[in-house]
């Protein structure tokens, strides 16, 4: 009781300034008709945008929505729109693909809200502003178009995205998928997610389903965050009219990094059809307490013939991966140059692994093992710790195929997968109690 009277009283104090000020409540683009609501929910909320909510509550047409509590008003011009907006007091709607671009260009709190996205067109959020949140909410949508391009783009400087709650992020992976993922068959977006966040970024709470390729490039970025997602793609594992008895789905990889730094991957699930988790270039990528579902395992490469070759200082920590082709895995590419230095695995848990528990190689050739392994990626500083579990007993446990003097350092210490056979390690790790039999 005490608090809603101090909170009126502050009320009364504070409303005759803002109407004076800003006579209509904080305005955004409104020319191409994006919706502008005053909204509590913004974690650093000025008084000013406290009482502007409370005010237009009571002066307008309230829509109650979840956890919100917002108001709508009407178009209307202002100049004080980005004050207003930067306060944190504003939220841009968006429910209309048009009205995107100016809503990036004005806004610094966006929400989504059942945003259809049509063929032909990337939801570009590329270029936001400083300190911008975005919210998913609602379902969101992707018409097919047969073309590559990215469906997502997302880039800007200190930024969260978030997912309201019940919210999904749909990508129509089945309009797309074939069988043949990016080996061929319909042209496909290569990636549905370009992650390209700097300063202190955050990707909270989504859940994302249905990508039709690859789901995240994580690329150029660093100091990002990316906590609770689902990635759901286990629609594609079985057959559609175009699959040909293979799982519809392929080379749907959860997350793709490279060329980023101080990244943190975390609280995460992903059920897919190929790697979990890929890193092909950057370092100080931390990948921890994620699920790993369907897919091919925690992987790093492949390694080799790209912009960018060099990986370290990567953990994977505290994870699960189950019903997978590989549990932990280094692959790098025949006749390139590149180095692996310093990745580690300790506290992961697999099952049902159905090819490799543990595998190092490095003969890949048009994104398959030739058998010869070359030497030019260097391969040195690998731990594995407490690495345990089962793979099936058509698996192999363990398989290390190094180019000649190309592999040092090796740590394996309490790893111990077991179920499958005929393991094959043409290196043995310099330290720790690892038998590869
Ligand atoms: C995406 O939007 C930004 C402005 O936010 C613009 O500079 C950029 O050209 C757009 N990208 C594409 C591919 O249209
Ligand atoms: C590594 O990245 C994490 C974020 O995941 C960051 O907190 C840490 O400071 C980075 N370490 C260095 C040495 O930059
Ligand atoms: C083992 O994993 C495969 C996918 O590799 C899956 O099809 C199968 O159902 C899993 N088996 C069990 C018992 O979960
Ligand atoms: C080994 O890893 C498992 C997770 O796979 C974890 O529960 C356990 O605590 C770890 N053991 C040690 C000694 O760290």
């Amino acid at each position: 009781m005490a608090t809603i009277q101090l909170f009126l009283l502050a009320l009364i104090a504070v409303v005759p300034r803002v109407l004076a000020q800003s006579p209509i409540f904080g305005q955004c683009v409104p020319s191409t008709g994006v919706t502008t609501t005053a909204t509590t929910t913004t974690k650093t909320t000025s008084t000013t945008s406290k009482t502007t909510s409370t005010t237009s509550k009571t002066t307008s047409t309230t829509t109650t929505s979840k956890a919100t509590s917002t108001s709508t008003t009407t178009k209307a011009t202002s100049t004080t729109s980005t004050t207003t907006v930067a306060s944190g007091g504003t939220t841009c709607t968006v429910t209309a693909i048009a009205q995107v671009a100016s809503a990036t260009a004005s806004c610094t709190a966006i929400v989504l809200s059942n945003l259809a996205v049509p063929s032909s067109t990337t939801l570009n959020l590329s270029k936001l502003k400083t300190g911008t949140t975005v919210t998913f909410a609602g379902k969101t949508t992707f018409a097919f178009t047969d073309w590559d391009s990215d469906l997502i783009d997302i880039g800007g400087e200190d930024i969260t995205i978030q997912g309201a709650a019940g919210s999904v992020i749909d990508g129509n992976g089945q309009a797309w998928w074939d069988g043949q993922g990016s080996n061929g068959g319909a042209t496909k977006p290569d990636h549905f997610i370009v992650l390209k966040t700097t300063g202190t970024s955050l990707l909270q709470n989504l859940h994302i389903q249905n990508w039709p390729v690859h789901c995240f490039e994580i690329t150029s970025a660093s100091g990002t965050t990316i906590t609770g997602l689902t990635l759901d793609n286990s629609a594609g594992n079985a057959p559609n009219a175009a699959s040909g008895g293979l799982p519809a789905a392929h080379n749907s990889d959860g997350f793709d990094v490279s060329g980023s730094t101080n990244i943190l991957i975390t609280d995460t699930t992903v059920i897919n059809q190929d790697d979990c988790v890929a890193v092909t270039s950057g370092s100080n990528i931390t990948v921890s307490n994620v699920v790993c579902d369907g897919g091919h395992g925690l992987s790093i490469g492949s390694i080799g013939g790209k912009s960018n070759n060099d990986v370290s200082d990567v953990l994977f920590t505290n994870s699960v991966v189950k019903n997978s082709q590989n549990g932990a895995r280094i692959k790098t590419n025949s006749g390139t140059t590149g180095t692996v230095t310093n990745i580690e695995w300790s506290n992961i848990q697999v099952s049902n692994i159905s090819t490799y528990g543990i595998d190092i190689q490095q003969d890949y050739l048009n994104g398959g093992p030739t058998g010869t392994p070359t030497n030019g990626v260097i391969i040195n500083g690998i731990t594995m710790s407490n690495i345990t579990g089962t793979a099936t007993s058509s698996a192999q446990n363990y398989f290390i195929l190094c180019g000649s003097g190309s592999c040092s350092n090796f740590d394996f210490v309490n790893v111990a997968i077991t179920g499958g056979k005929d393991d094959s390690c043409n290196f043995t790790p310099t330290s720790g109690n690892f038998k590869c039999t």
